[in-house]
């Protein structure tokens, strides 16, 4: 059986799935639960300053984009960081960790911008012997509208100045979270490496606006009439939190930086692939929040079971196997040709990838032969773009076939090159060597 156990900046957990900081970690009775469950890991829900907690709206704070099947896609959420007392947070914290202390217990922090409310909070979260602490730079409402999360986060030089702070100033492991929302996540993934964070994870939540009410005219959720952005989690996240992860991942200025990978997980696949583009663990939030705790066995079940299958034996074995694979797309080898191609045992005959390739793409597929009804693929036309194996409702129905070398490309009549070429050397390149030649 493969070995899950997880080893993250030196931080042990029976496996690599911790519940990122949200409401499933707010307090000891829910972490508990989620320990029983089979939870590696924790990262508490974030705590502020000592004083009085922040006050959340008293009305609705989700909104939501649900598939067709009214399954969760994409959640939205206006709520703060935790609205119960710094002392009662600490006091649970440390029974919690007294009581497992085989499991992760990370506690979240965002104080002000400031450098005596982090020596102030700091040793206090040191005392609950908690394992690490994960800075909150990435909340994207309320919080940030006071100078903090993601008004902090948004800044490389503030997180490197709180990320020195919070290295000078404890000696617990630092993670530093980031907010998606900034053009190049590099830059403050950098900031965080300069100012010697341990690790970074990410993505916090996406600044958003899920729906409106067309009778009300407000934005959801409404608090009486009113809605205000909130930041969007679940599994409409993942590609944007895989492209940040690899970006950092194979970033050479940070490289060997850990990274906790969050965004969007919900089975064993989606964490694989956050493993495989260089994550060292994952965290999870919504997928808990949509399911419940248990969810986490389907997640060690079939993670166990692939690496198994594929002969992983360890972690190791599997994070960052993918970063290599990811490249700019002037590396991409433009001499790699394929064409779709339509199963016609298992086409059911909607007509969706016509209608698609006919209106949008090019005109590449038959509707009809003979007056009968008959979707096949023309390979003189056919550019390989996929579209249509992604409309097709019928899994694997159509798929994609690579030309071998040495064999006619009958759209562009020459034949597949089985050398390798990008578009740096492309003669169509005006900044290519051969083209100033
Ligand atoms: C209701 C809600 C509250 C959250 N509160 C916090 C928080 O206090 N601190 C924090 O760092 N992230 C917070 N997050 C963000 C999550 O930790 C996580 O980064 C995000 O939801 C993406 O993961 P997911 O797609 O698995 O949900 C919150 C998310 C939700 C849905
Ligand atoms: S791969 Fe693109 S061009 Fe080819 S048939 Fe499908 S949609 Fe048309
Ligand atoms: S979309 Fe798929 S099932 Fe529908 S006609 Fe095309 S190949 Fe057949």
């Amino acid at each position: 059986m493969a070995d899950i156990r997880n080893n993250f900046v030196g931080i042990k957990s029976p496996n690599p799935f911790w519940l990122a900081s949200a409401p499933p970690t707010d307090k000891a009775y829910n972490v508990v639960r989620a320990f029983k469950a089979g939870w590696g890991g924790v990262v508490w829900k974030t705590l502020g300053e000592e004083g009085p907690p922040v006050v959340n709206v008293n009305g609705p704070r989700y909104g939501a984009i649900w598939g067709a099947d009214r399954r969760l896609l994409g959640l939205n959420n206006i709520e703060l960081i935790t609205d119960r007392q710094l002392q009662l947070n600490l006091q649970e914290i440390k029974q919690v960790k007294k009581d497992w202390p085989d499991r992760a217990l990370v506690v979240s922090l965002m104080v002000p911008c400031v450098e005596e409310s982090w020596k102030a909070i700091l040793p206090v979260v040191e005392e609950t012997e908690a394992d690490g602490i994960e800075l909150n730079f990435g909340c994207p409402h309320g919080m940030s509208e006071r100078g903090m999360g993601a008004a902090v986060g948004q800044v490389p030089e503030y997180i490197e100045m709180v990320v020195r702070w919070c290295k000078a100033n404890t000696r617990m492991p630092v993670i530093t979270k980031l907010t998606p929302n900034i053009t190049d996540v590099r830059r403050p993934a950098r900031a965080a490496f300069a100012g010697g964070t341990d690790a970074v994870s990410l993505i916090n939540t996406i600044n958003s606006i899920t729906s409106v009410n067309l009778d009300t005219f407000s934005p959801e959720p409404s608090i009486d009439g009113k809605g205000s952005h909130g930041g969007y989690c679940g599994p409409a996240v993942k590609p944007i939190a895989l492209n940040m992860v690899a970006e950092i991942a194979r970033d050479p200025e940070t490289a060997g930086l850990p990274i906790s990978g969050i965004g969007g997980v919900t089975t064993w696949r989606d964490a694989a692939e956050f493993l495989a583009l260089g994550a060292g663990n994952v965290q999870v939030c919504t997928a808990a929040m949509t399911y419940g705790f248990k969810i986490v066995q389907e997640m060690i079940a079939g993670l166990e079971n692939w690496m198994d299958e594929k002969g992983h034996q360890t972690l190791d074995d599997v994070c960052g196997r993918a970063t290599k694979n990811v490249t700019d797309w002037q590396y991409l080898n433009l001499n790699y040709i394929a064409k779709a191609h339509i199963d016609q045992e298992a086409c059911i005959k909607c007509g969706r990838c016509y209608i698609a390739c006919e209106d949008t793409s090019h005109q590449a597929i038959t509707s009809s032969v003979n007056g009968v009804r008959h979707f096949e693929v023309m390979e003189d036309e056919c550019v390989g773009c996929n579209l249509c194996v992604n409309v097709c409702p019928v899994e694997n129905c159509i798929t994609m076939v690579p030309l071998a070398a040495g064999v006619l490309d009958q759209r562009t009549g020459k034949t597949v090159s089985p050398e390798y070429a990008n578009w740096t050397t492309h003669p169509n390149n005006p900044m290519s060597k051969q083209a100033a030649e």
